[in-house]
């Protein structure tokens, strides 16, 4: 086998590179596994029609979102380098800009991203003010905005910058060694709980009960955009993390696996959060009605208070636990994608994660003040940079880079996988299908940011 640093790397420069397989697939799952499957993805689906929704979802990840994830492995592992010494290296010419700018978007992301982190930092801090107890959307609303957010926002980032910090193999390895499984835990152990509660039915039946009638150009958008945000694909995560894989792993078994336990999670946060709400009677309440954080930060709230006692206080810490646990996972890969591109640059690393997590917590301070921006931040315009960035990628991949590197990608993308190979269907739909259907979603999605602006000003 070759090692991970094996070529691509400038002269001289050791890269860090995964202990294990088991590691780096963890490492994958625990990007993709965040806020998005357990705050977005039943708010979405319900809002969608149900299990009509459900199912395009999988479609979505199926055909969109492996071949996607697929592509950007290929690509990390191809270059072992950052994202920008990838797009530099196998695009050459202005190419790396590109890289450069990926590297912003996943700064931006993380920017909002860490205040929502930080609210449920809160949570699993203040589980027991009484403040909460008497009136937890009073409680959401005195700590979603303003110094306090500031002050955890700050601890989400240190605890981030803690992690990176140690590396790849030394530091983020070992965290979603123990992240990971905690995270199946909390959620199978809650959705359970929730399952056997009074009234637990009416949930799942709101859940998944198909609607026919919602279903439209929409839902489509909705389905697809939701797949490619949940698998954390088209800001060169994954190119990031494979590029510390070693040149002999079946990416095709990777894709699928990460692929699959994100659709997985997802779909049992969907069976942890609805029958929670229907037994409590909190379907279809304002509270429930304010998008996925609606559900989060006060419906759910308003079930533990209402359970109360010392079982309340242990729903509240297993529920923010869970959040926490799955938004650091994700946090550790936004962080990760600046991080290469300075150490590849000879950088120390603990100075490049010192410098991002000051540049993400400075971002951050006008998100911690204004959720009405961190709403804007984390919905349309988030949107609208993913989808414009994955077609990128598609195209590099699908169209670029044969021309510029004399090499076939089919081959890159089946390299040291017997038996499974996916490279062949993947680099058809990545060649002709993915991008005109990214492209129809980037109009959907600019179309959607500029009613946003409009809402803003
Ligand atoms: N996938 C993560 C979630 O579901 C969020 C995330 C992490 C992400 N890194 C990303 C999304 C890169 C897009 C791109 O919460």
């Amino acid at each position: 086998m070759t090692p991970g640093n094996a070529d691509g790397a400038p002269a001289g420069l050791e890269r860090d590179a995964w202990g294990s397989r088991w590691g780096y697939v963890l490492a994958m799952v625990g990007s993709a596994v965040g806020l998005g499957n357990i705050v977005r993805f039943p708010f979405v689906t319900s809002e969608q029609g149900g299990a009509v929704f459900v199912l395009l979802y999988v479609v979505a990840v199926v055909l969109f979102g492996i071949p996607m994830l697929l592509t950007e492995l290929t690509l990390g592992r191809r270059s072992q380098r950052s994202v920008v010494g990838t797009f530099e290296e196998l695009g050459g010419g202005h190419w790396g800009k590109f890289g450069v700018a990926l590297v912003f978007f996943n700064v931006f992301v993380m920017s909002w991203f860490s205040v929502i982190g930080a609210w449920s930092l809160i949570y699993v801090w203040e589980g027991l003010n009484p403040a909460y107890w008497d009136d937890p959307t009073g409680f959401f609303f005195s700590i979603n905005e303003g110094p306090v957010t500031l002050g955890f926002h700050a601890v989400f980032i240190t605890v981030t910058v803690g992690i990176v910090a140690f590396g790849v193999s030394k530091g983020i390895e070992p965290a979603v060694k123990v992240l990971l499984p905690l995270l199946g835990v909390l959620l199978v152990g809650l959705a359970v709980y929730a399952l056997t509660l009074e009234g637990a039915m009416e949930g799942v039946r709101y859940y998944l009960e198909p609607d026919f009638g919602v279903l439209s150009a929409g839902t489509f958008v909705a389905a697809a955009g939701q797949a490619f945000f949940s698998l954390s694909v088209g800001f060169g995560a994954l190119i990031t993390y494979a590029s510390y894989i070693d040149r002999e792993s079946n990416l095709s078994t990777d894709s699928v696996t990460v692929g699959f336990t994100d659709v997985g999670v997802a779909l049992v946060a969907g069976f942890l959060v609805f029958p929670l709400l229907a037994a409590f009677a909190l379907l279809g309440t304002p509270e429930a009605a304010q998008g996925g954080i609606g559900v989060a930060f006060l419906a759910l709230p308003n079930a533990f208070a209402t359970i109360g006692g010392g079982l309340g206080v242990f729903l509240v810490l297993v529920f923010f636990g869970l959040l926490f646990v799955a938004a650091l996972s994700s946090s550790i890969s936004l962080m990760e994608v600046g991080v290469s591109w300075v150490t590849d640059r000879g950088v120390p690393r603990w100075k490049g994660v010192v410098l991002l997590g000051l540049v993400m917590y400075g971002l951050g301070i006008p998100m911690a003040f204004s959720s009405g921006l961190l709403d804007f931040a984390a919905g349309a315009f988030t949107d609208t940079l993913l989808l414009g960035s994955a077609f990128v990628i598609a195209v590099f991949l699908g169209w670029l880079y044969r021309g510029k590197l004399g090499e076939d990608p089919v081959v890159e993308m089946d390299r040291g996988a017997s038996g499974f190979r996916l490279g062949l269907a993947a680099f058809w739909l990545i060649r002709f299908v993915i991008p005109v259907v990214l492209l129809g979603l980037f109009v959907v999605a600019v179309w959607t940011l500029v009613g946003d602006v409009g809402a803003l000003l």
